[in-house]
């Protein structure tokens, strides 16, 4: 299997196109490197994923499946994950208009990957082990909302960084490597909630430096948005001062007092979102990219 490593100065550059390109959502990041033509092995291997991928996710119990398709140089390894507190339905639903929009979106690339809200598709001819990951994730997207906190912008700011961190922590430590929070704010923003996850194939141990890689590389550059996430192909995280996931937090901060320390975490019994019923609709917070 072939290893990919990642420089975090190469990751911050590739952030730094995408940023400037500003693609509307969905997200779509096409590899540049190589590409395949029509009717070749390599589009039959997409196919076959494209027909399976999926059913296998929306089936699992942690809303993830990885496959490797063929053998070098036609081999394809794709991945498909579900927001951990989504249903087999909705995850369905959100890979098939994934994995159907991708190759228009990046046609006859090799390796193209696709962010919704609720789902991530990606596919590759370079298979990347789980962990395999030096710096700031595979294929990482920054979107943000540049309408910004403007009450108590600096405590906002050491507030999201704690909230952020305890999600991240949790997510980490779970067995679905998913986890959301919230913590009190304001009047004008009373809440601020937080998910992360890895991909459930990841230790622990990998989890957290992917999603500690992302935070501390990126999490400062939103300043007082009031909404942002960092995607990457095996760790995202998300913010908003909108509700935008299903169920109760997994992770609740107290309420600090202005000028206090960075709140400590107060974890709560919040239930691992089940693929199933029971769940709350609630609305999107909207990211612009
Ligand atoms: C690919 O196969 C389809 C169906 O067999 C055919 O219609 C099409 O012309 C082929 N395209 C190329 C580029 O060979
Ligand atoms: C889906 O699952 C089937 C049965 O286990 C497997 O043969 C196939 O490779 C999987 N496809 C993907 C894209 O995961
Ligand atoms: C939010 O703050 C950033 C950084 O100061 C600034 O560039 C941006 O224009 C602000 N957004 C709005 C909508 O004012
Ligand atoms: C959380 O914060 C601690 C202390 O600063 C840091 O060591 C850890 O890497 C952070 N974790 C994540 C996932 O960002
Ligand atoms: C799955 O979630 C969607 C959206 O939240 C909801 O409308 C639907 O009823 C749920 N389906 C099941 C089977 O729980």
């Amino acid at each position: 299997m072939a290893h990919r490593h990642f420089l975090p100065v190469a990751a911050i550059l590739a952030v730094a196109q995408l940023l400037a390109r500003a693609a509307g959502y969905p997200w779509p990041v096409c590899g540049y490197t190589s590409n395949f033509v029509a009717n070749s092995t390599y589009q039959a291997h997409l196919d076959f994923v494209t027909a399976t991928l999926p059913k296998n996710v929306s089936s699992s119990p942690d809303l993830f499946a990885a496959v490797v398709v063929g053998a070098v140089p036609e081999q394809l390894w794709a991945v498909g994950l579900c927001r951990g507190d989504i249903n087999a339905t909705g995850c369905f639903g959100c890979l098939t208009q994934a994995i159907q929009d991708l190759p228009s979106e990046c046609p006859y690339s090799k390796e193209a990957t696709i962010y919704y809200d609720t789902c991530t598709a990606h596919y590759s001819d370079v298979h990347t082990l789980p962990g395999d990951d030096t710096g700031p994730a595979l294929n990482t997207y920054r979107a943000f909302n540049d309408a910004n906190v403007t009450s108590e912008p600096a405590r906002f700011q050491t507030l999201l960084a704690a909230l952020v961190n305890a999600t991240a922590e949790r997510a980490a430590s779970s067995t679905r490597r998913f986890a959301t929070g919230e913590a009190d704010f304001d009047l004008e923003f009373p809440k601020i909630y937080s998910a992360a996850q890895c991909t459930p194939d990841q230790t622990a141990a990998q989890c957290r430096k992917c999603l500690a890689g992302i935070v501390a590389a990126f999490l400062g550059g939103f300043g007082s948005n009031i909404g942002g996430r960092v995607l990457g192909v095996d760790c995202t995280y998300r913010f908003e001062t909108r509700p935008f996931y299903n169920g109760p937090a997994m992770v609740r901060l107290a309420s600090p007092s202005p000028g206090a320390p960075a709140p400590a975490v107060e974890p709560t019994a919040g239930r691992p979102a089940a693929a199933g019923g029971g769940e709350r609709k609630r609305p999107f917070g909207i990211c612009l990219a």
